[in-house]
């Protein structure tokens, strides 16, 4: 009996060892902990059989079993960090980066040439000490005419037709609307520059867009007069074109009084490149500034214009086709 059972005891150790030493997961390694040292496992069955051996044997036999349980726990513990050695190496390799692969290619982007041109004038003004300011593209009569010295019957109305809205509004016809939306909201001194998104009922064509986008500016302060005007929009064209002759021409407009067009030459032509002219006194009024104590300069021009005689673009629907082949060139 003491022989038989310290052979299989002996016998459990060895095939235990080998097995452990053979397990490749952790989870494999604590199922054979399990079927070797747990409460129901191999070693606690053969121990049960003790029961049967003599007073003598008994310690003997204890002790045999004793070192068995430590051999067994032993190799588990060397495998496991082994195995745990293992995983955490796989680990490693698996979130390695190799520097020397090839990047993914993802082609590089440019600023189309309208954004270009807003990016530029807007830099221009910031640095003369504008802010730049905005409103919405769905407006009322109001802020779009009427405040603008515009009445209903106004002749300039037809130049500026639109597009109405079921409730009675409308898509803003130029960036003007936010020179009112600003002075109710601020008091002078104001110096703001508006960019923004416009519409009018024209059918499209070369030089036609029914949507297309304006930048505007408004001065206001006690004491502005129209060579202030004259100052800042020379400065401006001059960083935007380069030095080129420029003229006023005398125009008109309902919000300004006296109001005029300016011109550039470029390459060798008479261009008229935007509007102007001193706030017109009811625009004042209708904001509650006193055109006694305030007077301003305003001008608005045409960013598809801009970006048209900039880059020589003949078409300004090219503008808005998104061909890569065009913007590419930009
Ligand atoms: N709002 C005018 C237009 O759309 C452009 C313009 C002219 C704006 C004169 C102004 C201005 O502020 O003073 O044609």
């Amino acid at each position: 009996m003491t022989n038989s059972l310290e052979a299989q005891l002996l016998e459990l150790r060895e095939e235990g060892k080998k097995a452990i030493a053979a397990a490749d997961t952790l989870e494999r390694l604590e199922e054979l902990r399990v079927s070797y040292l747990g409460k129901k496992g191999q070693l606690g069955a053969l121990l049960r059989s003790m029961g049967q051996l003599s007073a003598e044997e008994r310690p003997t036999i204890g002790a045999i079993a004793n070192t068995v349980k430590e051999a067994l726990q032993n190799s588990i513990e060397q495998q496991r960090a082994v195995l745990e050695g293992a995983k955490i190496q796989a680990q490693l390799e698996a979130e390695a980066l190799d520097v020397t692969m090839p990047g993914t290619y993802r082609p590089q982007g440019r600023i189309h040439p309208l954004n270009g041109i807003i990016d530029k004038a807007l830099d221009i003004f910031v640095g003369l000490g504008y802010t730049v300011a905005q409103g919405p593209e769905m407006e009322t009569d109001y802020y779009n005419f009427e405040a603008l010295n515009t009445p209903p019957d106004h002749p300039a109305r037809d130049m500026q037709d639109t597009f109405y809205l079921p409730d009675g509004n409308l898509l803003r016809t130029h960036t003007s609307s936010v020179q009112i939306r600003y002075m109710e909201t601020e008091e002078p001194p104001i110096r703001v520059i508006a960019p923004g998104r416009v519409y009018r009922r024209d059918n499209v064509d070369a030089t036609h867009s029914a949507v297309f986008h304006q930048i505007e500016l408004l001065a206001i302060d006690e004491e502005l007069t129209f060579t202030d005007l004259k100052g800042t929009i020379k400065v401006f064209l001059e960083a935007m074109f380069g030095e080129l002759p420029i003229r006023f021409r005398a125009s008109y407009f309902p919000f300004t009084e006296p109001s005029a067009e300016v011109d550039l030459q470029w390459k060798g032509r008479w261009l008229e490149v935007m509007g102007c002219g001193m706030v017109d006194p009811n625009v004042l009024k209708a904001v509650g500034y006193d055109p006694e104590v305030y007077t301003g300069f305003a001008a608005g021009f045409g960013v598809e214009r801009f970006a048209m005689v900039l880059h020589q673009i003949d078409d300004i629907r090219r503008l808005y086709a998104s061909d890569l082949r065009f913007l590419r060139q930009f």
